[in-house]
């Protein structure tokens, strides 16, 4: 019998298309010694490159106990880039003006000028502060994302958002500062707690959701491997939600068209929950959980105006559950939650602006839906 071999492709690479701002996103599984290769060829791309020898790895302390910056910094040595490492504490925390402060320290310390490129190494924190200080020190230094979690090598790392925190509000200092390119390698992974994990997940379901039924449906038949971490899995999972999402940046890149409000589906909902339970403590929410439970509940908002039948609200659902993520927040006050979306008694009339799916894959901007509405969902 003769069989037929189907490869996956162990090297992945994923164009985002933003005229003279360009970049592509590798995905691999293991290969950090063509990372030094790839970010040469990345500085290419820009003036930046012709004298690059000075990288800055700047990490955070869990993931630098992992060894990945030593990696990852021999690999740059071998082709002619020194790389120390910047060290912040994991953590939100670390999002904030005191220790972008710091790294702009350390930069004037280590000479850094416009010929350094910042290497971004790590989850979302690190990718958004980092990718601050490369968007601010000298007006504008390379950057090189390399996203270590699940949630920011589908999310956070594509798509040029960079900021820090204002003590009264998230991520509200920043810029669009676009990477010169993503490396993405899914062995990093292998490390990730699994609610870390879950949490990515809560997005990945979110693109099929919001572009691609065929996505969603791949994602209910993999869904055993992708738990499991197979790397082909992983890499495909990976790919694919980046390129959906870069098909979305690349179209309406600083948020102006509306367009990139597709994203937001399970956000408007999710946001609130967030507000509400808080992000510390035993009861508490992350932002890829609060997401899934919003997504849940805003697929019966679209269920309650007619869009979709509760069959689309249970096959969301039940993806969710079998990555282990919630669908219900029980015992949150709904008057909290519908303040935390403008919505309280204060604003009657309040209507929001919801993303709601027309189907699985597609999903529409509207403001239908009244507060009587999303009072019924949560
Ligand atoms: N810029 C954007 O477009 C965008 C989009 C979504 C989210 N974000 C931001 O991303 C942040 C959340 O990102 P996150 O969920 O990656 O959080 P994170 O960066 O805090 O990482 C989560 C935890 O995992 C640890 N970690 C990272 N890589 C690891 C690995 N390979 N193995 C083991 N542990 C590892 C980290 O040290 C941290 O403790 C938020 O600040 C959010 O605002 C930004
Ligand atoms: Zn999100």
């Amino acid at each position: 019998m003769v069989m037929e071999l189907y490869q996956e492709p162990t090297d992945i690479r994923v164009p985002v298309e933003l005229g003279p701002r360009s970049y592509e996103v590798r995905v691999v599984t293991g290969r950090v010694d063509e990372f030094g290769r790839f970010v040469r060829s990345a500085l290419a791309s820009s003036w930046s490159g012709r004298s690059c020898r000075l990288a800055m790895i700047v990490t955070d302390s869990n993931v630098a106990g992992l060894a990945l910056d030593s990696a990852y910094r021999a690999d740059l040595v071998r082709v002619g880039i020194e790389a120390p490492s910047l060290v912040v504490p994991p953590g939100e925390g670390s999002k904030c003006l005191a220790r972008a402060s710091w790294l702009y320290d350390e930069l004037v310390q280590a000479k850094a000028d416009r010929h350094t490129a910042i290497i971004a190494l790590g989850g979302g924190v690190v990718g958004d502060l980092a990718g601050f200080l490369a968007a601010t020190y000298a007006r504008g230094l390379a950057l090189v994302m390399v996203p270590t979690t699940l949630l920011a090598q589908v999310d956070s790392s594509v798509g040029g958002k960079v900021g820090i925190n204002h003590p009264r509000a998230k991520n509200l200092i920043g810029a669009f500062h676009q990477p010169l390119g993503v490396w993405i390698d899914t062995e990093t992974l292998r490390s990730l707690p699994d609610r870390e994990l879950r949490c990515g997940l809560a997005e990945v379901v979110k693109y099929g959701v919001i572009l691609d039924a065929g996505f969603f449906a791949e994602l209910e038949r993999q869904a055993a491997a992708i738990l499991d971490r197979e790397d082909d899995a992983l890499r495909r999972i990976v790919a694919r939600s980046c390129r959906l999402k870069a098909g979305v940046v690349s179209r309406d890149e600083r948020e102006e068209t509306g367009l990139r409000a597709v994203l937001n589906f399970g956000h408007t909902i999710g946001h609130a929950i967030e507000a509400v339970a808080g992000s510390g403590g035993a009861s508490s929410f992350q932002h890829g959980e609060a997401v899934a439970v919003g997504m849940v509940a805003e697929s019966r908002l679209a269920h309650r105006l007619g869009w979709i039948g509760p069959d689309v609200v249970d096959r969301v659902a039940r993806l969710l559950e079998r990555f282990g993520l919630p669908t219900t927040a029980p015992g949150l006050d709904p008057e909290g939650l519908l303040q935390a979306m403008g919505l309280d008694k204060k604003n009657r009339d309040g209507r929001i602006r919801f993303v709601l799916p027309r189907s699985i894959g597609h999903v529409e901007l509207t403001d239908a839906a009244s507060e009587a509405d999303v009072r019924a969902v949560i």
